[in-house]
């Protein structure tokens, strides 16, 4: 079985290649079966129906629907010349496979970027009655880059006036140029009030070891409004994936919270995304601290973003990350398909030990697919399936721990041993297509663990304790299945559900 659908795949992939050799311009609609069979194929986890995946795009909610675009290479199971892939959802956690978003053109590849609604048809590029979806991306012109140039990358939009079906790429592109600087990407576009009190269009980019901040008001004219963070944060890498959201203190007051990927240069190596909280004038970004924080301290949830035009019920903010990291992420032993998104997060803002903090939130709607919860029996807790989620109350707040394992003794391995926080991945199953990845990763908490629960799905594990005060997501490949959770240590309640998604 496993054997005919390598040489399916096989097949199936030399076809695309030959098929995109002849055609510049690719508009083919593809059928997007996806292989259920694979061990690592996750449940209730977003993964592309075959090729390469990176970075969440273009996050946008209309009518009922979550569309998330994606970073897209269908031809194979490693990064080349990207695509926006797309899926929509009405549950965040059940994804149907839509035709690709954006193609590659005569600009470029289609890198990372944002998506809005122009409700009120600034753009011009929809009707008063008819107003567009509107994406704003990197274009990378990948024969610039060979030939050595560093003016590669500029920014380019695409509308689509039938709810993200369809897109036409706006025959102005590029609408911002590049002034010579080699990593000028990702943009991230949002609605604010500008200092003079006008409605406007604001444009996140990641600049090599800065972000620039620039305003529009039809979304095809920008102009720079400020720089932040070249002497501020992380800089062991290039800055990515930027994103900037108002949120409220449980004070009451209004901070903003501008994010950053950085790659290399996470905490435990590789990628990952540092947040700074402060204000924003409508101009200007002033951090309360210049010290960065992590939105997660496992290895694998990087350029996160949020989703922008919310309905009014959803109070937070919505947030998903790619599940991998650029240190492995092409080399891991799936087959037809490579990475998964995390679960999409709800993000608040908490207080510990008198600092301001994120607060990552499992989305609600996860809960709908639990089933009755199976508890510790003699210390081990039997596993219904690989789709599970475990909840524990923790009895003695500085140690506690669990472990996750199979029959052929592999095991991911959870535990709190005073201030750190540690996931094991040392006899986690494969482990040897990195040098980094069979290693234990830790991280402090010096505030009260009270509870954990961990999302896990056929090759990931989320960890959220006290709920998403401290996050930690991880990949692993167990070469069998796990079968039960053992060696409980400082837990009180211990429970599994098992998760299945329709
Ligand atoms: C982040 C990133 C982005 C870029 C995209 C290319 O993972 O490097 O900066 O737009 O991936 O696929």
């Amino acid at each position: 079985m496993k054997n005919l659908s390598q040489a399916y795949f096989r097949l199936f992939f030399s076809l695309l290649l030959i098929a995109s050799i002849f055609s510049c311009d690719k508009k083919e609609e593809i059928t997007f079966t996806e292989s259920t069979n694979e061990k690592y194929r996750p449940d209730y986890h977003f993964t592309p129906p075959f090729g390469w995946m990176n970075d969440p795009n273009g996050l946008v909610y209309q009518d009922g629907i979550y569309h998330l675009f994606y970073q897209y290479y269908p031809d194979s199971t490693v990064w080349g010349p990207m695509h926006w892939g797309h899926a929509t959802s009405q549950d965040l956690v059940s994804w149907n496979h839509e035709n690709i978003g954006l193609y590659p053109d005569s600009l470029g590849y289609i890198f990372s970027g944002s998506a809005v609604f122009d409700a009120e048809n600034s753009s011009g590029l929809g009707t008063t009655e008819n107003p567009p979806l509107v994406a704003i991306f990197t274009y990378h012109d990948m024969e610039s880059e060979r030939a050595g140039n560093d003016d590669y990358q500029s920014q380019g939009i695409a509308f689509s006036t039938d709810k993200g079906k369809t897109w036409t790429k706006y025959d102005g592109n590029p609408v911002l140029p590049n002034q010579g600087i080699r990593d000028f990407r990702d943009p991230k576009v949002s609605r604010i009030t500008n200092v003079n009190g006008e409605k406007v269009w604001l444009m996140t980019l990641a600049v090599k070891d800065r972000i620039q901040f620039y305003e529009s008001s039809d979304l095809k004219n920008w102009s720079l409004l400020s720089e932040f963070g070249q002497t501020i944060g992380a800089h062991g890498g290039v800055w990515e994936c930027p994103d900037l959201i108002p949120m409220t203190a449980p004070n009451g007051d209004k901070k903003w919270i501008l994010f950053v990927s950085i790659n290399p240069g996470g905490p435990q190596k590789g990628s990952a995304t540092q947040y700074f909280i402060g204000d924003f004038d409508g101009k200007t970004f002033t951090p309360d601290e210049e010290q960065e924080q992590w939105i997660d301290w496992g290895t694998d949830n990087y350029a996160g973003v949020t989703w922008s035009n919310l309905p009014e019920n959803r109070t937070n903010p919505l947030f998903i990350g790619w599940m991998s990291n650029w240190q492995y992420a092409q080399v891991v032993p799936t087959e037809s398909w490579r990475s998964a998104m995390t679960i999409p997060r709800e993000l608040e803002l908490f207080e510990a030990n008198g600092r301001l903090k994120l607060k990552s939130i499992p989305v609600p709607e996860l809960k709908a697919l639990r089933s009755a919860p199976i508890q510790a029996n003699d210390g081990i807790i039997p596993l219904p399936s690989q789709s599970f989620e475990f909840h524990a109350e923790i009895s003695n707040s500085t140690d506690f721990g669990f472990e996750v394992t199979n029959e052929k003794g592999e095991k991911l391995a959870f535990s709190k041993d005073g201030d750190e926080f540690i996931i094991d991945r040392t006899q986690s199953g494969i482990t040897d297509f990195n040098d980094d990845f069979g290693k234990k990763i830790s991280t402090k908490m010096d505030w009260e663990a009270k509870s954990i629960r961990v999302f896990f799905d056929a090759h990931s594990a989320e960890v959220f304790i006290n709920d998403g005060e401290l996050t930690m997501t991880v990949i692993s490949f167990p070469s069998i299945p796990w079968k039960n959770i053992e060696n409980l240590h400082g837990l009180d309640k211990s429970e599994v559900f098992d998760i299945k998604n329709k």
